[in-house]
């Protein structure tokens, strides 16, 4: 199993490139289904979850050319409409597929996702608006199998909680509906405007991009054509990522193709703390603080501040100069394993509920510790480029899933850092 092993304290500086969102490039490729035709995709991060979702078109027949970050898809030739369990339960955003593949071929079997380590994840408000769609829905042996003879019809989609993975799932199931289809508190991510404007790229008219409420005009059952190459966005998570591996080491670093509006809410939070930023166009530099201040956080859904940045955030609240830091969950019920592996770095984290707090410490001191979830990974790894000695982190199956070759970035930046295996 490979670990990365990380000699800490060394000062970071250089550029790196940011990678194409993982989060944008899963529905991009799961709404491929919606066409009979071919249709490139191009910047794809190369990790782990977009290899397993393209191995999975190939195994429902279509044809895929992948080589690291571009895809020439074709599932004009798809024969069969079950993603299976053995897939689906090693990238639970397999459920992607539910939505296109029932609007496409009007009958789908798609494994349950099954939970991870930052909590349940169910998926009944998808559920729920297909079924408002016209689909017959029944769950059986943990497979959700939909039926739609018919075709799906436009409905009034009101989302009880936003859901960035069910509006997805709507948004394709919509473009091929018969009729209208409102979808009313969509999630408003980047990743969710993107599937937007590929499908409305494709001549299906969509109201309300960006915004909490989606229209979507259905072709009735007629294939897209897909306007491409169809470019993949910046990595936000990413980029905020390497911005905490700035300001945990003190260092002035600079990130190409970033989007700076998608990641509005983790720069004003590093700002809050005391970084400072040069930004032009998609480049952007950190200029680490001359004393680290304490932040409060609450994550919510886009644009506020991300749930998928509150590990990073976390490690770099731990090494203020003073001041605790309160950070809180709200949009997972288990989003804080990486709280006890960081805590043997050194940190010194207190949970009440589904919140942190975080008191400062003078040093960290590298540790063995595990990587329980992706983002949690990362968090361990800022921790070890700012802990005394070396640190290993294990388990880093879950880090390959969604970063692009970190320890190649990191290691361009100036870090200690390399790739082992226990072996
Ligand atoms: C997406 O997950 C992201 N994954 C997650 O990123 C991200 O943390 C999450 O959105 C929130 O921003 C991808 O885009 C592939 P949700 P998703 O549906 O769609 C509850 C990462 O690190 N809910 O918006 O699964 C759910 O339990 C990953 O890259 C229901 O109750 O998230 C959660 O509490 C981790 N019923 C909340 O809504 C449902 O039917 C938000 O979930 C669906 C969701």
């Amino acid at each position: 199993m490979d670990y990365l092993e990380i000699v800490g304290k060394q000062k970071l500086s250089g550029e790196i490139t940011i990678s194409g969102a993982k989060n944008a490039a899963l529905p991009v490729v799961a709404a491929t289904i919606l066409s009979d035709q071919e249709v490139t995709l191009t910047n794809l991060p190369d990790v782990v979850d977009i290899r397993t979702l393209i191995r999975l078109l190939g195994m429902l027949g279509g044809e895929v050319k992948h080589d690291k970050t571009v895809a020439v898809i074709n599932n004009g030739s798809i024969t069969s409409t079950k993603a299976i369990y053995e897939i689906v339960s090693q990238m639970r955003a397999s459920i992607l597929v539910l939505g296109s593949l029932l609007t496409r071929f009007g009958e789908c079997e798609v494994s349950l996702p099954g939970g991870c380590a930052i909590g349940q994840r169910p998926i009944d408000l998808h559920l729920k608006a297909l079924e408002a769609m016209g689909a017959a829905i029944e769950i059986k042996g943990g497979y959700v199998r939909a039926e739609a003879p018919n075709g799906l019809h436009g409905a009034k989609i009101i989302f009880d909680k936003i859901t960035v993975g069910g509006t997805e799932n709507i948004i394709m199931a919509a473009a091929l509906a018969h009729g209208t289809t409102e979808i009313i508190n969509a999630a408003r991510e980047p990743e969710v405007v993107q599937l937007c404007e590929m499908i409305a790229q494709a001549g299906v008219s969509v109201e309300g991009i960006g915004t909490g409420t989606i229209t979507i005009e259905g072709t009735g059952g007629k294939p897209l054509v897909f306007a491409d190459p169809i470019e993949i966005i910046p990595d936000r998570i990413e980029a905020g990522t390497y911005l905490c591996a700035g300001a945990i080491t003190h260092s002035e670093i600079t990130l190409n193709k970033v989007n700076q509006e998608h990641i509005q809410a983790s720069l004003d939070k590093l700002e809050s703390m005391g970084c400072s930023f040069t930004i032009e166009k998609e480049r952007i530099t950190i200029h680490p603080a001359k004393q680290l201040k304490p932040v409060s956080i609450i994550t919510t859904e886009y644009p506020g501040f991300p749930t998928d940045m509150q590990a990073q955030f976390m490690a770099v609240a731990s090494i203020v100069e003073e001041g605790e830091s309160l950070i809180e969950e709200r949009l997972f019920e288990n989003r804080f394993m990486h709280v006890s592996e960081l805590n043997r770095l050194g940190t010194d984290i207190w949970l009440k509920g589904n919140t942190a707090a975080v008191r400062p410490v003078k040093e960290l001191n590298g540790a063995v510790v595990m990587a329980t979830d992706l983002r949690a990974s990362s968090a361990l790894v800022l921790a070890a480029l700012a802990a005394n000695g070396v640190t290993q982190v294990k388990r880093i199956y879950h880090l390959d899933r969604g970063y692009d070759n970190l320890e190649g970035k990191l290691s361009a930046l100036g870090a200690d850092i390399t790739r082992k295996s226990d072996r």
